[in-house]
């Protein structure tokens, strides 16, 4: 047990450096990297062809009309806007589904989707003390931190066959069978990180009626909601849930879709199975936000609320989404098609995955290789983010690929 002890009249002077996030220590890396050909796969963020995270057109439309209609910065309630909350409802389920017309859900905004998930991991920590959350492995690294840091027990699932490039879906279940009835299980919505592999629309029935024959609470984290197939099929998983008539929790993100990284703009919703339940549940969540951050940053909620509500900039942001799908599918098939050229090695797989990750097969030993002698970063479990590759790097990628198989 460490005590707060004032040594050498300095309580800080002890204090040794946190280890580096695994991937956020990779970009310093790459920026202090002179060579001017080097490449970055491992941040996490939507590049396009000439490698920028772009503003979207219809967020710029938005913030023009914020800035004329904003009338007060002052504090947001505990749970955000409701106009937000209600925005987010109608994205997930649609205005007519049953969890919305008989407000059954209960949503709140959160700074980004890292928050939600923080958020309902304090709430069922208080709720559900003994319950342990279940993710697969791999997930995204963030995960086992953030419910770890809630005070809860986490566990992992297989998720990939053999060859590590897709589902091991038996494998999945025989690993769950060490679950007990109320646990909960976490799965991400679409595109996912960092695989791209995802259940099939006839998997996620099946998986709904196997969580409920196994009295799990489901959780699912959609932080790419539009980014494989568009914004309502990419929900078809938590439909799926809510569908069988399962109690849910859902963490949304708005950081990849609408490009809103920087100014947080997040979701948790919990769907109960009466309205009763839903504002009971409401009020305890509350009460983990209000010692958490107090209440939600508004400017990224406010544009989300316009883009979503405004028919027209919906349908600018709809256009938007899609030229970002078509151009991680082009990218996924240029690389493969690149890599056939080179090489025998069989990289189909990569067409296969969805959204901007990829679990690329490369073993750490030719990650650290393509780091050290060619200025490529690839994460080390050897994911790469698809959407950091382009036209320009694709060449030089490939052959390098092909020099460390
Ligand atoms: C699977 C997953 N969940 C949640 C998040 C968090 O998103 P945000 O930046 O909105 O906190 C990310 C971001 O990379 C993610 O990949």
């Amino acid at each position: 047990m460490n005590t707060l002890k004032n040594t050498a009249q300095s309580f800080f002077n002890h204090v040794e450096p946190a280890p580096p996030d695994a991937i956020l220590g990779l970009n310093e890396a790459f920026k202090n990297d002179p060579n001017p050909e080097k490449i970055n796969l491992t941040v996490g963020v939507y590049q396009d062809e000439n490698g920028v995270t772009p503003v979207l057109d219809c967020i710029r439309a938005a913030e023009k009309r914020l800035i004329e209609q904003e009338k007060s910065k002052s504090y947001l309630g505990i749970q955000g806007s409701p106009e937000y909350a209600s925005s987010v409802q109608n994205l997930i389920f649609g205005k007519e589904h049953p969890v919305v017309t008989q407000a059954r859900a209960a949503t709140v905004q959160t700074p980004g989707g890292t928050g939600g998930l923080r958020i309902a991991g304090d709430f069922i920590k208080r709720q559900f003390d003994q319950a342990r959350v279940w993710m697969s492995s791999p997930t995204w690294a963030n995960h086992p931190a953030i419910f770890a840091a809630s005070g809860l027990v986490t566990k992992s699932y297989t998720y990939l066959d053999a060859d590590k490039t897709g589902l091991d879906f038996a494998g999945m279940k025989e690993s769950l069978s060490e679950s007990r009835p109320g646990d909960v299980l976490l799965l991400h919505g679409c595109c996912h990180n960092p695989t791209g592999v995802d259940f099939s629309v006839d998997q996620w029935s099946e998986l709904a009626e196997w969580v409920r024959s196994r009295e799990l609470l489901p959780l699912v984290d959609c932080a790419y909601q539009g980014f494989h197939k568009g914004l309502k099929e990419d929900v078809a998983g938590v439909l799926a849930l809510c569908d069988a008539g399962l109690e849910v929790m859902v963490c949304s993100s708005f950081s990849k879709n609408l490009g809103l990284y920087g100014e947080r703009v997040g979701a948790m919703t919990v769907v109960a199975q009466d309205r009763s339940a839903a504002d009971a549940i409401l009020s305890h969540v509350k009460s983990c936000i209000r010692v958490n951050y107090s209440n939600p940053p508004r400017h990224g909620a406010a544009l989300a609320t316009i883009v979503l509500n405004d028919a027209e900039f919906s349908r600018r942001w709809q256009d938007e989404l899609s030229a970002i799908r078509s151009r991680i599918k082009q990218v996924r098939s240029l690389l493969v098609s690149e890599m056939n050229s080179r090489t025998e090695v069989d990289f189909s797989f990569i067409e296969r995955q969805n959204g901007m990750f990829s679990f690329s097969g490369l073993t750490p030993v030719q990650v650290d290789q393509l780091r050290n002698e060619y200025s490529i970063y690839i994460v080390g479990g050897g994911r790469i983010n698809v959407a950091g590759i382009n036209t320009r790097n694709i060449g030089r990628l490939c052959d390098s690929i092909a020099a460390v198989l």
